[in-house]
């Protein structure tokens, strides 16, 4: 079987750990040119070093619109076109409501909502003019379900859905797909500050028993990246081992 995303060139945001850099190692395993960006340039590069071929590492802070402008046109130079954005840097701030400061209210909605819009935003007119892109947004059952302890991230993730549903709908006509990824609990350093104990509650409520790899979220989005998805629009795409079915 041919590779399925030769000559694709495809941004990724965190791509410097977690289940960012399992999508960047994913999609340029099947033959993608990727753009790694992330907020820590040293993570970025190590990820592209991994990739050892057609990859760059680009250091910007997703929350910050000049920066998202600026690498967003250095990406475009580069590569000449993008045909797939993954929009997966995120960050939690957990805290239960009446004790959450307004400053992390803001760090969470800034990265992982507000980071989603300036990236679409500045990547959507070279889309338009090719008349083709993919938007793949990561989410989670956080903004499926709602979580205690996580209003913010809650309401970003929630946010992510009505954001990716909207675009959809927008760019439908101009060939753009616009698709969100749901995680359950996947082991990156994320889901660490969960205690063992914790896990252990949580696998008894996960109907595969297990919490999930980073490249079961890395094989969602490569679906969702590739021509086998070309009629799937503005979905939610629910990844949890059946946690919340
Ligand atoms: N793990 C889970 O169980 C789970 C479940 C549901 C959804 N998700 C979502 O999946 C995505 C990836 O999560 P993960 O578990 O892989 O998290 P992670 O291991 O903590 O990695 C987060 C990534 O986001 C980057 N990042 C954070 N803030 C940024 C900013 N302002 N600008 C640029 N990059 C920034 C980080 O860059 P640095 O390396 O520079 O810090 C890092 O590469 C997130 O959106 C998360 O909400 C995760």
């Amino acid at each position: 079987m041919q590779n399925l995303m030769e000559g694709k060139v495809v941004v990724v945001t965190g791509a410097g750990r977690g289940i960012g850099k399992a999508i960047a190692l994913r999609l340029a395993g099947e033959g993608a040119s990727v753009a790694c960006c992330g907020r820590t340039l040293a993570n970025v590069e190590s990820t592209v070093k991994e990739i050892a071929g057609k990859a760059r590492a680009y250091a910007v802070d997703v929350a910050d619109g000049s920066q998202v402008g600026a690498t967003c046109e250095k990406v475009l130079q580069d590569f000449g076109r993008v045909d797939v954005l993954v929009n997966n840097a995120g960050v939690t701030r957990d805290g239960l409501l009446m004790r959450m400061s307004d400053s992390d209210w803001d760090t969470v909605l800034d990265t992982n909502l507000k980071g989603a819009f300036l990236f679409t935003k500045a990547l959507t007119r070279s889309m338009l003019k090719q008349r083709s892109g993919r938007i793949i947004n990561i989410s989670s059952i956080s903004g499926l379900t709602g979580n205690a302890g996580q209003s913010n991230y809650a309401a970003s993730k929630a946010g992510l859905i009505g954001f990716t549903k909207s675009v959809a709908r927008e760019l439908a006509s101009r060939g753009i797909t616009a698709n969100a990824v749901a995680p359950g609990f996947i082991v990156t350093d994320m889901t660490h500050v969960l205690s063992a104990e914790m896990q252990e509650q949580l696998k008894q409520r996960i109907a595969l028993g297990r919490l999930g790899a980073a490249e079961d979220i890395a094989n969602a989005v490569l679906f969702l990246a590739s021509d086998m998805a070309s009629y799937v629009t503005g979905q939610v795409l629910t990844v949890d081992g059946g946690l919340t079915m």
